[in-house]
């Protein structure tokens, strides 16, 4: 089915990566920017930039690729102008979570977020290889949601997202509450806080230990790896010293209270902080 498709922010990150995708399909793309560099950013991709108003009128999926925050107003400004049956489509569960998108009984509102391609993924090619984001060579999944349920929307929600975050494996439907424990809790507040610690321990062992950068950065890579390869998928048993190493280290970093991220109340509060929110309307 050949789909037409407002990409609401085209000149942003997320934007420009999806828009790259969807120029390459055979659907009708409107690309909708209202910020000076965003503009220039479409044109400069070779794209042209299409007054919002009129994109949104006649599509049949509208991507909300704004930040999370302006989503709100964003929203506001956009759905109203839709045909019933359009598909809303954010690219973050947090304001659909925090009930920030403005609603309508006869539209379809999707999320849809990139898993980015695993740290197992068995790249083949040079592009697989220097694609870590997605959306170029290297395949990824998505988890998305559309919790109306309403099995033909879902159906084009998926070929849109299948394009957008090309090359895509599998999607994966969720709730959008579920999304939100994805993102941001289980991969920002603790994977990609990790994965910032793991950068604060290489500068304290160079800085303040004084280890030459390249001996204690090949240390760390080739670990990084082991550690993933026998935590995360069990490769191969850590050695019975190491173990106790691991348990001294969660000992001195790691809070007795750590799973209450995993309460609904926490998931508020880190989200309250994210969308610059006094509270959560749920
Ligand atoms: N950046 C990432 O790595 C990433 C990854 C996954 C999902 N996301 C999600 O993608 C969405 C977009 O994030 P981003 O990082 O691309 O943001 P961004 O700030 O890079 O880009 C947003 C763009 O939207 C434009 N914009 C703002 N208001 C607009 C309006 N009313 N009409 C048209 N254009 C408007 C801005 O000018 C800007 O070019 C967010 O929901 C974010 O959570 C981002």
């Amino acid at each position: 089915m050949t789909l037409t498709i407002a990409v609401v922010g085209a000149g942003g990150k997320m934007g420009l990566r999806i828009s790259n995708n969807l120029q390459r399909s055979d659907h009708t793309v409107f690309y909708c920017e209202s910020g000076s560099a965003g503009i220039q950013r479409t044109v400069d991709a070779g794209r042209t930039v299409t007054d919002t108003e009129t994109a949104v009128a006649t599509a049949d999926v509208v991507i909300l690729s704004v930040p999370d925050i302006a989503l709100g107003p964003v929203s506001a400004a956009v759905v109203p102008r839709v045909r019933p049956g359009t598909i809303v489509l954010t690219l973050d569960p947090a304001a659909a979570y925090a009930n920030l998108l403005y609603q309508r009984d006869d539209v379809e509102y999707a999320v849809a977020h990139p898993c980015h391609p695993s740290v197992f993924l068995q790249r083949k090619t040079q592009a697989e290889l220097d694609d870590t984001f997605g959306g170029i060579a290297a395949p990824q999944d998505v988890v998305a949601a559309l919790e109306s349920g309403n099995s033909a929307a879902i159906a084009t929600a998926e070929q849109v997202i299948r394009l957008m975050y090309a090359p895509v494996l599998d999607v994966h439907w969720v709730t959008v509450k579920q999304l939100a424990y994805l993102e941001p809790t289980l991969v920002e507040v603790v994977a990609c806080m990790i994965g910032d610690l793991l950068n604060d321990a290489l500068r304290e062992t160079v800085d303040t230990v004084g280890v030459p950068e390249p001996a204690a950065r090949a240390m760390l890579m080739g670990h990084v790896q082991v550690a993933l390869a026998n935590g995360l998928r069990g490769d191969n048993p850590f050695s019975d010293a190491c173990l106790i190493a691991m348990d001294y280290g969660r000992r001195k970093l790691i809070k007795d209270d750590w799973k209450s991220i995993f309460d609904d109340a926490e998931l508020d509060s880190v989200l309250k902080q994210m969308l610059h929110l006094d509270h959560i309307h749920r």
